[in-house]
């Protein structure tokens, strides 16, 4: 199994609309961040489906390291500019 790679190390922030069923992307991978496009195949990441429980804002995880998936928690922090595009620790 790959690691996630860190597609950004600053979550995106998107407008989601509540009971719309979302794809996150968890491998980051995707080149349609946040959300997954299939470029998990092979990785042994799954994405990881999501409803909105409410309208409007949300700031979703980019660096894929979040304890909160799909939200950011602040864990993009420890990333550095020059990570984002590898693989992260683990
Ligand atoms: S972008 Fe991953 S924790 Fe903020």
């Amino acid at each position: 199994m790959s690691n996630p790679v860190i597609a950004d190390n600053k979550p995106a922030k998107v407008t989601l609309e509540k009971g719309k069923k979302y794809v996150f992307c968890a491998c980051g991978r995707s080149a349609n961040q946040p959300f997954c496009d299939g470029s998990h195949s092979g990785t042994g990441i799954t994405p990881k489906p999501f409803v909105a429980e409410e309208d409007g804002h949300a700031f979703l995880c980019q660096c894929k390291h979040t304890g909160d998936a799909p939200y950011c928690d602040g864990t993009h922090a420890q990333f550095d500019k020059d990570q984002v595009g590898t693989e992260g620790p683990g």
